[in-house]
């Protein structure tokens, strides 16, 4: 540990803080019972990757809001870009009028994945923007329903894709999700994903990947046929709720010549892990030469403003006028903070501390968490695995028999929130590390501190 003169969390009450216990009392009057509170914390302003509560206890930001605020909070850029455009309009509905400042975002998005094909033709996409990442994956499933004229999606076990129907029967992690709900959409099935730290279908960590393709076509191909009835394979290219889990190299280029083979749409659900996050625009680009042939966006795409985005090659976008739409789609002044949250991404705009843009600073960041993490393996034998790549990093969590420790993992959530650093959980014993993209080095060393600290205390 280092001596720092950084900025440190202030916490001037006891946890909860009066304001907060009272929030949090009506809040469990009034909204809907199911929602989750991790723990006690009413945001009051947020600053860069300092959040505020309402009892003027100061926070370091270590989730972004399951990784949202891409430019952290209040970032002075977004909220120009914001209210520029709210004093122009608010809303003309972009299923009707064509607006610039959409169109311009669309353009400046597929110039991230459009790419010149071996034959020297130019592969171009085409973007259909929403409200959130559940209608992004809506969009995708209801595109290559159509494009394919099949009806089988294949998805994964862990994966998340949001809580509207479709999204929650492609949706393989916790059964809560789906208990009660049912019936669901008819036609899906999920395969094992390939988690190295616990290779499934009794694999390795270097099999993992081949262990999944080879299940897919000699065990569920024996009962679906995949060029007639497969329309797509939907997976996060590393899986987020699920427990931050990146997949073998190996994986996601063996999927996709699957699914050339038998004309089957490969869709990449870059919700949690896109924009930037893993130090490359889309997860994805960190595994060589993969190309999806759809792509969902939406969380910290517009630095916490609600937009999402369905992409589609343009051979795949094919369906007709008027066959999908949504009237606050595309909002613009969420599209003002996309072109801002896009500039700091891209380096057209710097952020002070941060390099050259924040995809850069995600992986330099990124690499400085994961090292120091992994140094901590050694103090702390219950942190089983550290993984991910830029600030998509996972800490799991387990008991000495190599189980997953939910409880260890949940009382140190708790002690983190109690020292300043906010977190939160996902997969069965897994912290995730997502903050915002402008988390510089030295306040990266004060939450690895908190964390290092806290973990000493439940030894
Ligand atoms: C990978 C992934 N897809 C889709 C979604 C759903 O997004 P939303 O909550 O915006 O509907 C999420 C949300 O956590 C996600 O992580």
């Amino acid at each position: 540990m280092t001596a720092t003169t950084a900025r440190q969390p202030e916490l001037k009450t006891a946890l909860p803080g009066p304001n907060t216990k009272a929030i949090m009392e009506r809040d469990a009057k009034h909204l809907s019972t199911s929602y989750m509170r991790p723990y006690p914390f009413v945001p009051d302003r947020g600053e860069g990757v300092w959040l505020t509560d309402v009892d003027g206890n100061t926070m370091l930001d270590f989730f972004a809001g399951i990784a949202v605020s891409t430019t952290g909070h209040a970032h002075p850029h977004v909220v120009q870009a914001v209210q520029a455009q709210i004093e122009r309009f608010a809303h003309v509905c972009l299923t009707d009028y064509p607006q610039e400042i959409t169109t311009s975002l669309a353009e400046r998005l597929v110039r991230h994945v459009e790419r010149t094909l071996p034959d020297g033709r130019h592969e171009k996409w085409r973007v259909f923007l929403g409200n959130s990442g559940a209608e992004a994956v809506e969009a995708a499933v209801k595109l290559a329903r159509n494009h394919t004229g099949r009806s089988h999606i294949i998805s994964t076990i862990g994966s998340f894709h949001g809580r509207t129907y479709g999204a929650i029967t492609l949706t393989g992690s916790k059964t809560k999700y789906k208990r009660g709900f049912g019936p669901l959409l008819p036609n899906v099935s999920h395969v094992p994903y390939p988690n190295p730290f616990r290779p499934p279908l009794g694999s390795t960590a270097e099999t993992c990947g081949q262990a999944v393709l080879n299940y897919l076509e000699d065990v569920l191909f024996q009962t679906v046929i995949p060029a007639d009835e497969v329309a797509a394979i939907i997976v996060e290219p590393m899986q987020g709720e699920g427990g931050y889990i990146v997949p073998p190299a190996d994986f996601l280029p063996g999927l996709r010549a699957l699914c050339d083979r038998h004309g089957i749409m490969l869709i990449f659900d870059e919700v949690q892990a896109g924009m930037g996050r893993t130090g490359k625009m889309f997860s994805y680009q960190n595994f060589d030469g993969v190309q999806p042939d759809i792509i969902t966006l939406a969380k910290g795409i517009a630095s916490g403003l609600p937009i999402s985005a369905m992409m589609a090659k343009e051979s795949v976008m094919t369906w007709p006028v008027g066959s999908h739409g949504s009237t606050f789609g595309g909002n613009p002044v969420a599209a003002a903070a996309a072109h801002a949250t896009l500039d700091l991404l891209e380096g057209a705009v710097k952020h002070p501390g941060c390099g050259d843009n924040l995809m850069d600073n995600a992986r330099t960041v990124g690499d400085y968490i994961l090292s120091e993490l992994r140094d901590m393996q050694t103090e702390f034998p219950f942190l089983g695995d550290v993984r991910g790549q830029g600030l998509f990093i996972g800490l799991e969590f387990v008991k000495p028999d190599g189980s997953p420790d939910g409880k260890l993992r949940d009382a140190a959530s708790m002690a983190m929130f109690e020292r300043g650093l906010l977190n939160l959980d996902c997969g069965e014993s897994v912290i995730r590390i997502s903050p915002p993209l402008i988390l510089t080095r030295e306040d990266a060393e004060t939450g690895l501190n908190i964390m290092r600290e806290t973990l000493r205390s439940l030894q």
